[in-house]
């Protein structure tokens, strides 16, 4: 495993072109992720697993900040790090518009408890939100009586123009904000982000999006895409150190949010809803490691493995007769991850004789009114592993009753 990144160069190098196909090239992707695969992991969507050198890093920079004379101040109190520049870099913002926090839902409570919107004013947002991104809304309507409202977005068309329309007509007089997904954690759809928030900022909409599943699975430009705010749990797809993730604060919308809880102020930047009291460092050098870690692989190689190895298994599950596939087999509308159901079956139906028998870690549909499961395609993923979850569940259909 290699510790720094010219080790990692020079290892990915050697195993060949860096192509989609390439299975030794991912074998050595693999090779740099130190978890034992006594299950095989495939829930990348809920947390990811920590690639060697990142794990390296912090344990690196704890031994050296705590084993020393007393004096830690100066590395328990947060700065400007490289991994705000590194961060702002790969998502094409200024490093000001970025906030290093512990993660989407943390992310989502700073927007929605800033936002400067009148009691009247609605939020409008999908049937297809996780908890962490849904719940923050609720949290703003019991404090300050705004009403919610979501757009049903069950089996919604394969066509984005048609999304577009479902969210262009939900809309109301007294619609101020949209929030939704970039990537969803139900069905794993690709929302047309772009599209929904130009069509918002026609209107004169604030914009949010939950991008919880996106930095690092796929490429994710926030100055292309156009909306006001967006968030990560970078710890899940770009492999940063748990507890970290992004909250992105548009330049043009730092005047339309306020703190909604003090962290220490400081200019009107996103770095002011950054957590400024005392706290390890360690993550924030982890993270810096994990963008560089990212890199030298590549973010539209990253995203074609996924892409491609995802398409793989909607094909073979799509043949198991009762197994419903949620995720479309467009690009466009879809990513790494891939969600469906059996006839008749509950998630624990599904999830549990996967991880039990079949020692494969899924995670459950549950929001939405979805019952099933999803698989992560992660870079660390192998076709072994996305065979074994097919054989898997094609024996689970034909055992049910
Ligand atoms: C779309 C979406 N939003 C928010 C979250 C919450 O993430 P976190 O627990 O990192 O805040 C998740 C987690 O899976 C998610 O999929």
């Amino acid at each position: 495993m290699a510790d720094t990144i010219e080790e990692l160069d020079g290892i990915l190098a050697g195993a060949g072109p860096a192509e989609t196909d390439n299975e030794k090239y991912w074998q050595a992707v693999r090779a740099q992720f130190p978890y034992n695969g006594s299950i095989h992991y495939t829930n990348n969507g809920t947390i990811g697993i920590l690639p060697h050198m990142v794990l390296q890093a912090q344990i690196a920079v704890l031994k050296e900040t705590e084993i020393q004379d007393g004096d830690t101040g100066g590395v328990a109190y947060p700065a400007p790090h490289e991994a705000h520049g590194k961060l702002a870099a790969l998502i094409n913002a200024d490093p000001s518009e970025v906030a290093i926090t512990r993660n989407s839902t943390e992310s989502m409570n700073i927007i929605a408890l800033g936002l400067d919107l009148k009691p009247e004013d609605e939020i409008l947002t999908t049937t297809h939100e996780h908890y962490g991104g849904w719940s923050c809304w609720q949290h703003r309507h019991a404090q300050f009586g705004n009403p919610i409202r979501k757009l049903d977005l069950y089996d919604p068309p394969e066509d984005e123009d048609e999304i577009v329309r479902l969210f262009e007509e939900a809309i109301r007089p007294e619609t101020r904000v949209l929030s939704f997904c970039h990537v969803t954690c139900t069905t794993a759809w690709r929302l047309p982000v772009r599209k929904i928030c130009a069509m918002a900022r026609e209107r004169g909409l604030i914009t949010v999006v939950d991008g919880a599943q996106s930095v690092g699975m796929i490429g994710v430009d926030v100055k292309d895409l156009g909306g006001d705010f967006y968030v990560s749990s970078t710890h899940k797809w770009l492999f940063t150190p748990k507890g970290t993730g992004l909250l992105y604060v548009d330049d043009a919308a730092q005047d339309k949010i306020g703190l909604g809880y003090y962290t220490g102020g400081g200019r009107p930047t996103a770095r002011r809803f950054e957590n400024n009291a005392s706290q390890s460092h360690a993550p924030l050098v982890g993270f810096a490691v994990a963008v560089d870690f990212h890199n030298a692989i590549g973010t539209s190689l990253v995203e074609d493995r996924g892409a491609a190895m995802a398409k793989w298994l909607k094909t073979r599950l799509s043949d198991i007769p009762g197994v419903r596939v949620w995720t479309p087999m467009s690009r466009a509308l879809s990513a790494s991850m891939v969600s469906f159901s059996i006839a008749g079956m509950t998630s624990s139906d599904v999830g549990t004789p996967l991880r039990e028998r079949y020692r494969v870690h899924s995670r459950g549909l549950h929001e939405g009114g979805y019952h099933g499961a999803r698989i992560s395609c992660a870079m660390h993923n192998s076709y072994e592993e996305m065979e074994r979850v097919a054989g898997a569940v094609s024996e689970i259909a034909a055992n049910r009753c």
